[in-house]
């Protein structure tokens, strides 16, 4: 068992700027909760309070039902990984990962037999004799995880800890950590400001924006119903395109009206915007790329002009611009494209577009909060 439990958690610094505010969060026993947000949104801090590396200036929190804001770090039954894994480049890898459990004078019988666990489940058995820097930045971070799993914790943080592979050794780690997760089968808090990493790692996602909670809930649940503007445009990539559009309301049936052209919103958007009598007016209108198409010939359509053409592989990213001079991006699977049809989409070449009004997204334009959910 091991819970966390955050009750208005307030980091105040220097008496004056305020990183974390009011923080409430309820971490279930093997949960995998990532914090993610862009630099300086407070998700470090809200790490190194749970890990008691920062004093908590209000608030409680409890690991396991147990207050722990006065218990000193070793005492929290907690293990984190750094961003900054700083090996000790004078031992032996064996020697890095057996480190904390020498100093709690643990036999070496019984460090062997954790320190060799550690390392088959990491696969990193075959360097346990060599120093850090015979190994790549690859192998030191499964290293500095080893180090961590070794003590056997209640909770596992970590922070940023693929942030200084490169994109490839990234992607691989990412799986790893997956993996790891599974074996461990223990709690743990992941902080990153990479979105990518948050979805793909997260049972759940935490949403932070200036020491705020924006959002919390599944993958799916932030990306289908983003609470506000702000989640929507952090969490996909490219990111959610919005436009100021009227909401027309027209015999209990909803209609958008991007760029003068009139849309029906179909399906449960529908339903919703009527289950919640959402007035007829000026909104701002979201739409995923992967939600605006090409129009078929005689469709309802949106004229729009070719900027730039990016050629993804699997899909193209077209970046385009309306009559009004707005900016949007369509994603298409580049399938869907015959050859010929794919060489006409240079810089220049007009298009008409449309959106799928089953998919879109609607926010307040004053607060910014989504109008359905
Ligand atoms: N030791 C510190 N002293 C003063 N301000 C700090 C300190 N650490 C962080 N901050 C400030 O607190 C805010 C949150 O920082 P941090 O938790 O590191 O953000 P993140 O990890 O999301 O990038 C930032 O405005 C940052 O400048
Ligand atoms: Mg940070």
């Amino acid at each position: 068992m091991a819970s966390v439990k955050l009750t208005k958690v307030k980091k105040v610094y220097d008496n004056k700027v305020v990183a974390v505010h009011d923080f409430d969060l309820d971490i279930k026993d093997k949960e995998f909760v990532v914090f993610v947000g862009p630099s300086g949104c407070g998700k470090s801090t809200t790490l190194r309070m749970v890990a008691g590396l920062e004093e908590i200036s209000d608030g409680t929190i409890e690991i396991d039902g147990e207050v722990v804001n006065d218990l000193q770090p070793k005492d929290r039954g907690i293990a984190m990984v750094f961003q900054n894994y700083a090996l000790y480049p004078h031992m032996t890898v064996y020697d890095n990962i057996a480190f904390s459990l020498r100093l709690q004078k643990m036999p070496e019988d019984q460090i062997y037999e954790r320190v060799t666990n550690a390392a088959e489940i990491l696969g990193i058995t075959d360097y346990l004799m060599r120093k850090p820097r015979a190994l790549s930045g690859g192998q030191r971070q499964r290293v500095a995880i080893g180090r961590a799993m070794v003590r056997e914790s209640k909770v596992f943080l970590m922070d940023e800890p693929l942030s200084n592979l490169d994109a490839k050794l990234r992607n691989q780690m990412r799986a790893e950590i997956i993996l790891l997760r599974q074996k461990l089968n223990t709690t743990f808090i992941y902080v990153t400001h990479d979105q990518t990493e948050a979805m793909t790692l997260g049972d759940r996602i935490v949403i932070m924006k200036d020491g705020y909670i924006m959002q919390v809930g599944t993958p799916t649940e932030v990306f289908e119903r983003p609470a506000n503007l702000f989640v929507a445009e952090f969490i996909g990539a490219p990111k959610m395109n919005i436009m100021k559009t009227e909401l027309l309301k027209e015999n209990g049936k909803y209609y958008v009206k991007p760029f003068g052209v009139k849309l029906p919103v179909d399906g449960e958007k529908g339903e919703l915007l009527a289950k919640k009598n959402v007035p007829a007016g000026e909104i701002l209108l979201g739409a995923r790329p992967e939600h605006i198409r090409l129009a078929k010939p005689g469709e309802t359509s949106i004229p729009v002009t070719l900027e730039v053409n990016e050629m993804m592989g699997s899909e193209l990213h077209l970046h385009v611009y309306t009559e009004d001079g707005t900016r949007l991006i369509v994603r298409v699977p580049t399938i869907d494209l015959t050859a010929a049809e794919r060489e006409n989409l240079v810089q220049g070449h007009k298009l008409n577009i449309t959106f799928e009004g089953k998919v879109m997204h609607f926010f307040d334009e004053e607060n910014q909060t989504n109008l359905i959910y």
